[in-house]
């Protein structure tokens, strides 16, 4: 596993803010579900009596959710094709990009990277969980403020990282933000918007927010 940083609403008037809403998931400041899906997913009813299937239980933003995976599925996998949390992303799928950043008992991993069956029991944070009552993370309204996305593909794992930065560094260098952020990278070359994010993030927690 790696761990590529250490102890680093939608309102409506229906067809405007379903609108936003929408906008906002597809920028990839918001998951594409707030969801509320801690239930139990399955494996395809084909491979329910693999040898290799096993029931797994873990905390997902802040609910337990019970699976049954197979022992070689990915977190990310098992989020996305299982439990319906699409927010991190797949693209290099090993550990290079950052696309599918999350939070494993609150540091930054590469979920691409995590065996599903080694976050038995631990807390997995994803992007879907950062809203709270409708309310943005502060990383995440710093990042439409500071229009910190392009694409927005890699906005989610963006976020976490920062987020994951935040939680341990209150007002974190330049040059710490850029470590912490080593992992994720962004193609359409949005840094300097997310640096001016983060700083924007940081003050706003440091006022209570
Ligand atoms: S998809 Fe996991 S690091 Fe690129
Ligand atoms: S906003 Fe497009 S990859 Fe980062």
């Amino acid at each position: 596993m790696q761990q590529h940083d250490e102890p680093t609403e939608r309102v409506s008037r229906r067809g405007f803010l379903r609108g936003a809403g929408a906008s906002l998931a597809a920028g990839g400041v918001v998951g594409a579900i707030q969801s509320d899906k801690a239930g139990t997913a399955t494996v395809e009813p084909a491979l329910q009596n693999a040898a290799d299937v096993v029931a797994l239980s873990f905390v997902l933003n802040g609910k337990p959710v019970a699976v049954k995976v197979r022992t070689g599925f990915t977190l990310l996998e098992t989020l996305r094709d299982h439990l319906d949390h699409t927010g991190a992303k797949l693209v290099c799928d090993y550990g290079a990009c950052g696309a599918c950043t999350v939070l494993l008992d609150g540091v930054a991993v590469n979920s691409c990277l995590v065996l599903a069956v080694e976050c038995q029991g631990r807390k997995v944070e994803t992007i879907e969980g950062l809203a709270v009552d409708g309310k943005l993370h502060p990383v995440q309204e710093a990042f439409i403020a500071e229009d910190a996305r392009q694409c927005g593909f890699c906005t989610p794992g963006m976020i976490m990282s920062c987020k994951s930065l935040l939680d341990r560094k209150a007002a974190p260098t330049h040059q710490e933000t850029a470590e912490a952020l080593a992992g994720n990278i962004c193609r359409c070359g949005t840094y300097f918007n997310i640096q001016r994010a983060v700083d924007r993030a940081a003050k706003a927690k440091a006022g209570g927010r």
